[in-house]
C-alpha cells in the first residue's frame, strides 16, 4: 500500500492497519503532535485521496478546517492515500506531559476574571497560544490557555467566572496559594507561526485574551517584525483587562496595534463599540497573505472566522481555539 505525503511529495510503503502518525513519524515527517490520544487536536492532517479509518478521540477544539481533516495520531490506513500535513516548516512537537504544579498567585483581573499563576519543579514545554488541562481536585478539571512566555518560570491563566459553574466556582471561592494542581498538556493547533513575516490578525474575545497575549509577548520578546493588529473584544467596559500589559507590549512593539471594542453602547465609552468582528470588517478589505489566530467564544470564533476567509485569508492559516462555556 502507499502513502503519498504531501507537500512533501513524499511516497511511502505502508500496511493496513498502520497508525498514520506513527508512519509518519517512523519515515521522518515533520508532523506536530503533542497528546497522542485524540485530545490535543495537534496532529490534525487532511485526507486528499482514499480514506483512513479514524477513531473519534476527544478532541474539543473547534477548528476552521475545511475538507476531510483527521487526527493522525487516531487514524489508521486501511488503504491507499494521500494526505496533507500542515505548513512542514512550521511543526511544534512538545510531547504531552503531566507536571504537578501549585498556585502560587491568584488574583482579580476584572469582577469576574481572575490572574491564576502556577509554579512547578518542571517546566512545561509549550507553544505560544497553546493550551492545558488543570485539575485542581479529580471533579474540578478544565482546559485554560497559557497567557505567558515558554520561557517563564510560571504559568499563567485567565479564568473568566461561570455563573453557578462547579469548576470556576470552585477556582473562585476554595482555591488557594499553595494549593497542588495536576497540569496536562501543551494542546491545541492555534500556536504562533514563527516564520510567517507578514501581517498578523488577532482577534480575542474575553478570556480569549489570554493565548493571544501569549502569542503577542512571544512575536515581541522574538523581536518579530510583523505587524499585529489585536481586536479585543469584550461586552462592557467592566469587562475590560490587561490594558496595562498591552500598553506595554505596544511601547516595547511599535508593529503591535490595540483595538478594545466593546459590544453594548455606554455613554461616554472610550474604545469602539459593536461587534469585534464588525470592527475588523469595516477597518480591513484585503487580508491576502495574513495570518490570522483567533480566540473565544464559539460564535465569535465562527464569525472571526467567516471574516477573515472573506477578506482573503486562506483557510489554513486561520488559526483557532473555540472557548467552550464550560462551568
Ligand atoms: Fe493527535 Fe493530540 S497528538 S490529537
Amino acid at each position: 500500500m502507499e502513502l503519498v505525503v504531501q507537500p512533501l511529495g513524499r511516497s511511502l510503503a505502508v500496511k493496513a492497519g498502520d497508525n498514520l502518525l506513527e508512519v509518519l513519524q517512523e519515515n521522518g515527517i515533520p508532523v506536530s503532535y503533542s497528546c497522542r490520544a485524540g485530545r490535543c487536536g495537534t496532529c490534525r492532517c487532511k485526507v486528499i485521496e482514499g480514506k483512513v479509518l479514524e477513531s473519534a478521540g476527544d478532541a474539543k477544539i473547534t477548528n476552521p478546517g475545511e475538507g476531510n481533516h483527521v487526527l493522525a495520531c487516531m487514524s489508521v490506513l486501511t488503504e491507499n492515500c494521500v494526505v496533507e500535513i500542515p505548513e512542514p516548516d512550521e511543526i511544534v512537537a512538545h510531547p504531552a506531559r503531566i507536571l504537578r504544579a501549585s498556585v502560587a498567585a491568584i488574583e482579580d483581573l476584572t469582577h469576574d476574571i481572575k490572574r491564576l499563576v502556577l509554579k512547578s519543579p518542571k517546566p512545561l514545554s509549550f507553544s505560544p497560544g497553546q493550551y492545558a488541562i488543570l485539575q485542581f481536585t479529580p471533579e474540578h478539571i478544565r482546559p485554560y490557555s497559557m497567557a505567558g512566555l515558554p520561557e517563564d518560570d510560571t504559568l499563567e491563566f485567565h479564568i473568566r467566572y461561570v455563573p453557578n459553574g462547579r469548576v470556576t466556582g470552585y477556582v473562585f471561592k476554595e482555591l488557594k496559594v499553595g494549593d497542588p494542581v495536576r497540569v496536562s498538556g501543551p494542546m491545541g493547533t492555534a500556536y504562533l507561526r514563527k516564520k510567517h513575516e507578514g501581517p498578523v490578525l488577532c482577534i480575542a474575545g474575553g478570556t480569549g485574551l489570554a493565548p493571544v497575549l501569549s502569542i503577542v509577548r512571544s512575536a515581541t520578546a522574538m523581536k518579530m517584525t510583523n505587524p499585529i493588529h489585536l481586536y479585543f473584544g469584550v461586552r462592557s467596559s467592566a469587562d475590560i483587562y490587561g490594558q496595562d500589559w498591552l500598553k506595554q507590549l505596544s511601547e516595547i512593539n511599535p508593529n503591535l496595534h490595540v483595538q478594545v471594542v466593546i459590544a453594548t453602547n455606554e455613554p461616554g465609552a472610550a474604545h469602539r463599540v459593536g461587534l469585534v468582528t464588525d470592527s475588523v470588517s469595516k477597518d480591513w478589505k484585503d487580508l491576502r497573505d495574513w495570518r490570522a489566530y483567533l480566540c473565544g467564544a464559539p460564535p465569535m470564533v465562527e464569525a472571526a472566522t467567516l471574516i477573515a476567509k472573506s477578506k482573503g485569508i486562506a483557510m489554513e492559516h486561520i488559526y483557532a481555539d473555540a472557548f467552550y462555556a464550560s462551568a
